[in-house]
């Protein structure tokens, strides 16, 4: 159910394309029944959705702080200023750019800053947890540049950190990248700086999926041994959809460049808004209390799943994310993924090391706590969900009795609740 404040804040909506209307409201529903461990996804604070639906969407702002191609930037210059500072505070950087308009995007400017088409990158293989932008044959990094994996060890699916200084001895890359999107456990940044210094390549880490982690120094920081770090602000950080880079300052000029006019136009300022919000917010105690959760929630579910006979790959997790081996139950990714789709839990197929399925099929699921974590799940909570999950894989025949208790779960956690 929708609130009648919901209903009046969006009258005019409402009125003027009920059709659209009422697919938000429909999505609105369905995110607020489902429960969503997708671990790319989260509720963005609620405040940062508010900056986002403001007329800040209308400026254009090409340029930067102080040396715009528009006039009447007074108040968005401020803005984006706060939002560089607070970032700049939240990591402990030098520098940053708050315009990337998506991670990719981040990526992108990154590369066209420091490499030229033909030249080596050595990265993450995807089946091994890494992104499509670290070199996909599919996407633009692929296809500009000459890529060469590094893998996670066979033995125990943990990164070879020999085996990246082999290839760069090898291959000598312009530049090394760590970071990944199904890789639960600790990238060690600091070996790999070391191995990018011998080999005198670049050095980035996309912190993408850890980076509010790193915010409440429960992972890791990249900052002081990479020489770029990308990262989205939509996931563990709670902001809302869009990227970021941050650099050691003798970078400022060329990743400015890169950004704009390089990569991309008019910067979105209701989203750079929207940002500053989300670091600020990321910054009070309540966030890392929030992080420390989501990290007890993800060992849990992981512990969980392995006491029902799922194989849960590196055997545990160190962050948010827990990839699960479902050649243990007998079943597939995407069937998984549909079986749970039916009973309202929502979660994505994935590949799993050296996965011997197509990735449109593959071994495993990717299973994320930052979404139940935002609703308030604590440890029985999570412990509950592990189980309707494991019943759901192995029985199902129970999906009506674990569809039930999905909505009571969900009910007693409500998101957003000036919606619902
Ligand atoms: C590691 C990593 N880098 C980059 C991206 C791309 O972000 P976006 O979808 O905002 O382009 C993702 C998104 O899932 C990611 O996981």
């Amino acid at each position: 159910m929708i609130t009648e404040v919901y209903e009046k804040i969006n009258k005019d909506l409402k009125e003027i394309d009920p059709e659209i209307y009422d697919l938000i409201v429909k999505e609105i529903i369905r995110q607020g029944e489902g429960i969503n461990l997708i671990a790319s996804e989260n509720y963005a604070f609620k405040a940062v959705l508010q900056a986002m639906g403001t007329p800040l969407s209308n400026k254009y702002a090409e340029g930067y702080p102080k040396k715009r191609y528009y006039s009447g930037c007074e108040y968005v210059d401020i803005i984006e200023e706060l939002a560089i500072k607070r970032l700049k505070e939240l990591y402990k950087a030098e520098y940053c750019n708050v315009q990337p308009h998506s991670g990719a995007q981040a990526n992108m400017a990154v590369y066209f800053a420091i490499l030229r088409p033909g030249d080596t990158i050595l990265t993450m293989s995807l089946n091994c947890g890494g992104h499509l932008t670290h070199g996909s044959p599919v996407n633009f990094s692929g296809i500009i540049y000459n890529v060469v994996h590094y893998e996670v060890s066979r033995a125990n699916e943990l990164i070879d950190y020999d085996m990246i200084r082999d290839l760069a001895i090898k291959y000598k890359p312009r530049l090394i990248v760590a970071g990944a999107s199904s890789y639960p456990r600790v990238i060690d940044s600091k070996i790999i700086a070391e191995i990018a210094k011998e080999v005198e390549a670049f050095f980035m880490f996309d912190m993408a999926h850890y980076s509010g982690l790193i915010a409440a120094d429960l992972y890791p920081s990249p900052v002081n041994h990479a020489d770029f770090i990308t990262s989205t602000t939509h996931k563990t950080l709670r902001g809302p959809r869009g990227g970021v880079i941050i650099a050691k300052k003798e970078y400022e000029k060329l990743i400015n460049k890169w950004v704009f006019p390089g990569i991309q136009g008019g910067p979105l300022m209701h989203v750079i808004a929207a940002k500053a919000v989300a670091f600020k917010l990321a910054q009070s105690p309540e966030f890392k209390d929030y992080q420390r959760q989501v990290l007890i929630n993800a060992k849990i579910l992981a512990e969980e799943l392995k006491n029902q006979g799922i194989r849960i790959v590196t055997d545990g997790t160190d962050s948010h994310m827990v990839l699960c081996d479902l050649r243990s139950i007998g079943l597939t990714g995407k069937e998984a993924e549909n079986i749970l789709n039916e009973v309202g839990i929502f979660v994505n197929k994935n590949v799993i090391p050296f996965d011997p399925q197509v990735p449109a099929v593959t071994s495993g699921i990717r299973l994320g706590t930052p979404a139940i974590t935002t609703r308030g799940f604590k440890e029985q909570e999570t412990k509950e969900l592990a189980k309707l999950i494991a019943l759901a894989l192995k029985e199902p025949n129970k999906k009506d009795y674990i569809k039930s208790k999905v909505i009571e779960l969900s009910q007693a956690f409500p998101v957003y609740k000036i919606y619902l």
